[in-house]
Order: structure tokens, then sequence, then C-alpha cells
């Protein structure tokens, strides 16, 4: 990430401390989290995208501090469980810049969203209709998106596509399911429709898919209004903006994005006789993703059936992204200046499988050894939000650093955490 600076020895700074520093006093595996680069984050999609509701997506990662930035810079948040949305209430996020998401919302999540008032629920299924507006209080009206599903193949992998058939999310636009629903939503007194919605996918680099997004939703929109008179005020287009994880991978630009996005609604809109409604967005890895950074240590160092196996402190319990979608990542040797040269090695964590690989074939100096640390950078999004409690190893801490500081905000979990669940025996 951008935010890092070169100190002597080859370390490395992160918001002004020194990451061999924040090893020492945090110990390994740990996430460090720049909080400024999070807020420059935030700054720069408010920027690229005026007049827009800016919901930072919970799942990339949340913690209060997190929940807290956000809401600050001005940017609302998507949460797709009552856990998300409770930790975010408790840092006096206001629930009305609140969405909630998802395919299966479970009685808990529903009541938490009504009772804490939150400002938009998006609803994914017929079934979820009924159910929604019998648990919305008498007199109440709560205000919902549905979830379309436009028919476009977008994102970096086959897991996280969404924006086409055949997958769980939404309600399609082809077959007529999202239509369907529409209706059925406009004859339920205590929900009010402000708008469609849609999520392509995630990881996804170039701009096209969204701007096919827009004229498929435009395009619903249009027969809602020839349907029903109504035109609906609102679209969220969801998340999906691809980051590099490796120098020299492509990313998707706000900027660009922004203004090809509002070009295409306005023109979408003009063409269709309709008003432009108010534009949302979710981004979530754009922001947390290349705002952390994991630290590891190395414990074990081997040449074996041809290949240098490095293993760290970690693994798939705190990353699984190799595992599930291939990931490639670019560790580096960090507080120790080495003159071997490099050489291309497996990173490995410390699970019971041979899948449990972090980075395959990277180069890096070829004399490393145990007690040496490394950083994975653009480690921010979907790491810790993903992470497992695999062979009972805790889950790593969290740190914040800023102006030459760093504070703990997620503890490490202990052995005592991990032991008082079990209450069995
Ligand atoms: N909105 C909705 C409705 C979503 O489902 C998601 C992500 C987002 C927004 C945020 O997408 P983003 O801007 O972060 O790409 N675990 C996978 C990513 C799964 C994304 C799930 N939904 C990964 O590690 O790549």
């Amino acid at each position: 990430p951008g935010s890092t600076t070169p100190l002597p020895d080859d370390d490395l700074a992160v918001g002004g401390v020194p990451l061999t520093e924040l090893a020492d006093r945090f110990g390994t595996p740990a996430y460090v989290l720049d909080e400024d680069e999070v807020r420059h984050r935030c700054r720069a999609y408010l920027r690229a995208f005026p007049d827009t509701d800016i919901y930072y997506a919970a799942k990339a990662f949340l913690c209060r501090a997190m929940a807290h930035w956000v809401q600050e810079e001005g940017l609302g948040l998507d949460v797709c469980s009552a856990g998300e949305l409770e930790l975010a209430v408790t840092t006096g996020f206001p629930p009305e810049r609140i969405v909630l998401h998802g395919n299966a919302k479970s009685p808990e999540d529903l009541r938490s969203a009504l009772r804490l008032g939150v400002g938009r629920i998006v609803i994914d299924s017929t079934s979820e209709i009924a159910r929604l507006a019998a648990a919305v209080p008498v007199g109440n009206r709560q205000k919902v998106l549905i979830r379309v599903v436009p028919g476009i193949a977008a994102g970096g992998h086959a897991k996280i596509r969404t924006g086409t058939e055949g997958q769980k999310f939404g309600l399609s636009l082809a077959d007529g399911s999202a239509q369907h629903a529409i209706t059925r939503v406009l004859g339920q007194p205590r929900l009010q429709l402000v708008g469609l919605h849609c999520h392509l996918g995630s990881q996804i680099t170039t701009v096209k898919p969204y701007l096919s997004a827009v004229r498929r939703l435009v395009g619903l929109l249009a027969r809602i209004h020839d349907q029903h008179g109504l035109a609906l005020p609102e679209l969220d287009l969801g998340g999906g903006h691809g980051i590099a994880y490796r120098p020299g991978e492509p990313a998707l630009d706000p900027v660009g994005l922004g203004v090809k996005i509002r070009a295409e609604l306005a023109g979408s809109c003009a063409a269709a006789g309709l008003p432009v409604p108010r534009l949302a967005i979710e981004p979530g890895r754009a922001i947390a993703g290349p705002s952390g950074i994991a630290l590891y240590r190395v414990l074990a160092v081997k040449q074996t059936g041809g290949h240098t196996f490095v293993a760290v402190d970690g693994g798939m319990s705190d990353n699984p992204r190799p595992a599930l979608y291939g990931v490639r990542y670019a560790p580096r040797l960090v507080g120790r200046r080495s003159l071997a040269a490099p050489a291309a090695v497996t990173v490995v964590g410390r699970h019971c499988e041979a899948g449990d690989i972090l980075a395959s074939d990277v180069p890096l100096p070829s004399d490393l050894r145990p007690g040496d640390l490394l950083a994975v950078p653009v480690a921010g999004a979907y790491h810790l939000s993903m992470a497992s409690g695999y062979n009972l190893v805790g889950r790593p801490p969290v740190v914040a650093v800023t102006g030459g500081h760093a504070r703990l905000l997620v503890r490490r979990e202990s052995l005592a955490d991990i032991q008082g669940r079990d209450v069995g025996l």
C-alpha cells in the first residue's frame, strides 16, 4: 500500500510506526490497520461519487474503530447480520445510515434491524417479503430495496460472482422474479419500496459491467414506472471495486468509475424519460484491503521435494483467500537486510493441511530463517472477517497505527477465550 515508508535495515513504517516495533509489542501474527489510509480512501470515494450514499461494506472488515472512522468520514454502513449491525450501533453509528443485506436473514437479524431502525433493508427473496412486513410494527413503514440479478458476469473468481443467474443472491430480471417481487412489495402497506439494488460480484477491475448494470436497472425502473406509475428514487449498485494485491495488478479507480457511472445513469434516465434516482454504492475491499498489513514470524524453513517452504505462525485460519480463490500475495522480509539472492519460496501456514499456503513461488531472500519477520501487504479485507478457529489457533489481534502511534483495537484470541466457550464435558 502507498502508506508504507521504507526505513533503514529494510524495516517498513506504517502510520509512522516501524513494523518490527509493532511485532515486538503486539506479537505475531498480527494485523495492522493504517487509520489514515482508511480515512483517505473514504474521502477519495466521497470526492469520486458526489451526491451518492456510500455504504462501507462491513463484511470486508469491521471492528468498533473501523465503524467509527467510516462514520466520521461521512459514509454509511452495509451490514449483513445482527452481529455487524449491533457492533456498529454500539459506536454510535446512526442506524438510519445503515443498510441490511442477506439472502437468509435470521429472526434475530430482522428483530435487531427493526428495533434499532435501520435505514434500508434489501429484500433478497420472495418469501422474505411477507415475513418482513409481518415483523414491522403497525403504523411503521420500513424502507426497502429489491436486489435484482441483472445477468452480468463480473468478478475476480467464480465464487464471488453474484450478477448472474444460477447463484443464490437476488431475484432474476430475466425470468421475471424481480418484477413479481416488486408487485408483492408494493402490495405491503408496511413496506416502502424506495429502489433497486444489485451487486455484481467482487474484485471487479473494469468499469464496463457497472455500466451494463446501470442500463439494465434503469430499464427495469422504466417498466416499473409504466406499470405502477412510480419513479423509484434510489439505485444501489453494490460494491465489488477491485484492488491490486501485487504491484502492477489492475485496480478500479473510483474517480473514473464515478464519472462513468453517473454519466451512464444520467444518459439512460434521460433516454427513458425518468428522473435520475439517487445513487448508492457499497465498497468494502477497496477501503479496507490496502489499509491492512499482516505480520508473521517465520517458524520453520525447509528444502524438500525441490521446494523451499517457509512456514509462518499464521495461515489459512487468518487468511483463507489463497486457498479459497487462488489469490496471490507479495510477502516481504522486514527488519533485516539480506544480501542473499532472491529465490522462489512457498510461504505456508501452520495448519494441518497441505492447502494451507499463503503464497506459492514468491521471490524472497534465499537465506530466510526462523525468527524472520514477514509482512503481507493488502491484508485489510476479507482476512480477519473470514478468520476461523481451525486447529484452535486463536485469532490475531488488530492494531491501529496513525501519527507515529499504535493502539490495540482487537486483542488476540487467547487460549482462555477458546476454552471459555467450551462448557460441555
Ligand atoms: N455489497 C454487497 C451486497 C456484497 O455482497 C458485497 C460483498 C459488497 C457490497 C462489498 O464488495 P467489495 O467492495 O468488498 O468487493 N470473501 C471474498 C469477497 C466476498 C464479497 C462478498 N460480498 C474475498 O475474499 O474476495
